[in-house]
């Protein structure tokens, strides 16, 4: 929620600015702004709406800063009009602040600073920074912000710069992201590392606590009390193509299409740090998997692969319901946290209960270096690469790669298990190759509104997950059910205008299916299939039938995701919708 970026360097620092928000936009896009210094005044310009509103606004002006910040707003305090965007600033205009996260006792600094004289512009927390600063300004801005800082109680991250140190950015890390980027002459900070990837691989993940002091020519990195840090410098594995759409007319596109890649990846890294997992699923009583979102349902999918084959007990709990729950959680259990980003606050809040509760805990990310890789007991990566679509895609097939590798790890037969996940990229590569059969299927649905999806066990989180992808950037109202349920309830909902979208692989549970679609059928309900190839039943029962290769049923959940997330897309698409940042939503989800 809401990007940061800081460039102090010798080149122009406004097209560097604009360019890193654009790869940060998925973290929000509310508003857009950037302050700059520019002889020895701060400029700054600023628009509601996203990045391409204030380039709009800034085009002809031919700024020559050299140092500059600039913000890419997911809205909490305040609405998200020209005067709440990013930066703020001081009274005299001197001090220009951006900032992800929340000040929460902004209120009592607000009406102390009130009282003191200041006025106010905005609405948000986020200005109660800039004064601070401003006060405690006494010709050392790493002072001023130690002094500032001090004050502050919350989550955030902010980058501030001033007219009287025009080559220094300062940027501030304390449970929001932020790092550091290293370059010749010019030095960057970013809430991600897609932000600066044209640049430098040269990354520093700073943690809580700290500040980094840049100049073009220094990186400094101290603690709250202004004690310098030494810290590790990370090269990315990730490059710039992986951050650009390459020809696809979405990112969501292109991230769908590159999960053969993401699976085998994942496997492959999954394989060459096995032996350096310190622990046995066998070992504990019960593992309990904490994830929000479509790194849920993959948790949802784990579960039948633990009990499978590791023999151990599984409960999947959102993250959010677990912080405050009193579910007892000791040393006899281990808990896995999953997460994309990294930086789900709710998945990271859970995990540290988690662990004062006595858990040993593991994370699953796509992120090195983020927030939950470095709270966790030990860490296993996801190599899905940067996501930018905010549906997640490929990182979702790749934490179902991770989930599956540990739990065959723990079988008898684990050297067989293992060795399927190499046939999974070519499964999947034959299932996007139907992806225009789904592009036909999807132009018959644009008009509805509601859509129920059924699944039975180890693809009934897939219904949840294609329930989810279709909301989320197409806006249409859609349900996942376990496709037993249907009688306890949805079935009410079907009549001849209800798409019912089921999963129905030739699985253990493949007549059970057959009898739910024949009660959707009496019901004139339409059902949208998928199935294996060359399933004819299945086939004759459905207005519409979306195939797959034939596959064992433990590998299903890896190919029956792929039709309904480009069923998803091509809606959203053909609707004329921005299916990569859909309204209201935010890939990284910092707030509670
Ligand atoms: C859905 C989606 C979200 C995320 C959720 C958790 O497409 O992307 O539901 O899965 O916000 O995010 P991470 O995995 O980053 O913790």
């Amino acid at each position: 929620m809401c990007g940061i970026v800081g460039y102090t360097g010798r080149d122009l620092a406004l097209p560097i600015l604009l360019g890193a928000l654009e790869r940060l936009e998925y973290r929000g896009y509310d508003s857009a702004g950037v302050a700059l210094i520019e002889n020895g005044k701060l400029i700054v310009e600023k628009k509601a709406g996203k990045i391409r509103e204030l380039v709009r606004a800034l085009w002809g002006k031919n700024y020559k800063a050299k140092t500059g910040i600039g913000h890419t707003r997911w809205a909490t305090h305040g609405k998200p009009t020209d005067e709440n965007a990013h930066p703020h600033t001081d009274e005299k205009g001197e001090f220009a602040v951006v900032h992800n996260g929340i000040i929460e006792n902004y209120i009592e600094l607000r009406e102390e600073l009130k009282k003191e004289g200041v006025k106010f512009k905005s609405d948000t927390d986020t200005e109660v920074i800039a004064h601070l600063i401003a006060k405690n300004y006494k010709g050392d801005l790493l002072q001023a912000v130690i002094e500032a800082v001090k004050k502050l109680k919350g989550a955030f991250a902010f980058a501030v710069i001033t007219v009287h140190e025009p080559n220094r950015v300062i940027g501030v890390k304390n449970g929001s992201p932020l790092i550091v980027g290293l370059g010749q002459g010019e030095n960057f900070l970013a809430s991600d590392i897609p932000a600066i990837l044209p640049y430098t691989k040269k990354v520093i993940v700073l943690d809580d606590g700290e500040i980094a002091d840049l100049t073009p020519d220094s990186v400094n990195i101290y603690n709250f009390n202004g004690e310098p840090v030494t810290k590790d410098v990370m090269i990315t594995p990730w490059d710039l193509v992986a951050a650009e759409k390459s020809g696809f007319k979405h990112f969501m596109l292109k991230e769908i299409y590159e999960q053969p890649k993401a699976v085998l990846d994942t496997y492959k890294g999954f394989i060459s740090n096995e032996e350096t997992i310190p622990f046995w699923l066998k070992d504990y009583r019960r593992i309990l998997i904490i994830a929000c979102g479509t790194s849920y349902h993959a948790g949802l999918v784990g579960k039948y692969w633990i009990e499978r084959f590791a023999g151990v007990p599984v409960e999947v709990i959102y993250a959010s319901e677990f912080r405050y729950s009193d579910t007892p959680v000791s040393d006899k259990d281990l808990v896995i946290g999953i997460s994309q980003s990294g930086e789900t606050i709710d998945t990271k809040f859970a995990l540290q209960s988690a662990k004062e509760r006595g858990a040993f805990t593991v994370g699953i990310v796509n992120v090195v270096g983020s927030a939950i890789d470095r709270e966790v007991d030990f860490s296993i990566h996801t190599h899905a690469g940067p996501e930018i679509g905010v549906a997640a895609t490929k990182t979702f097939t790749a934490q179902l790669t991770s989930l599956y590798c540990l739990a065959a790890r723990e079988s008898n037969e684990r050297e067989e298990l293992l060795k399927k996940v190499e046939k999974i990229p070519a499964l999947i590569e034959k299932t996007l190759a139907k992806a225009e059969d789904v592009e036909k299927v999807s132009e018959k649905y644009l008009k509805k509104k509601d859509f129920l999806y059924l699944g039975r066990y180890i693809n009934f989180p897939i219904a949840l997950e294609g329930a989810l992808k279709l909301k989320e950037i197409s806006y249409i109202h859609a349900e996942g059910y376990p496709a037993g349920e249907m009688k306890h309830g949805p079935i009410a909902l079907i009549d001849e205008n209800m798409p019912v979208t089921v999963i129905a692989p030739k699985d253990r549970v493949y007549e059970k299916m057959l009898s739910n679609i024949e009660e959707v059928l009496a019901r004139k309900g339409i059902v949208i299939s998928v199935g294996f190839e060359g399933d004819k039943v299945l086939k004759e029962k459905s207005a519409d039938f979306m195939e797959i290769p034939e596959t064992e049923e433990v590998l299903t959940p890896f190919l029956t995701v792929v039709p309904l997330q480009l069923l998803a897309y091509f809606i959203a698409s053909k609707l004329g919708l921005d299916v990569d940042q859909p309204r209201n939503l935010a890939k990284t989800v910092t707030v509670e």
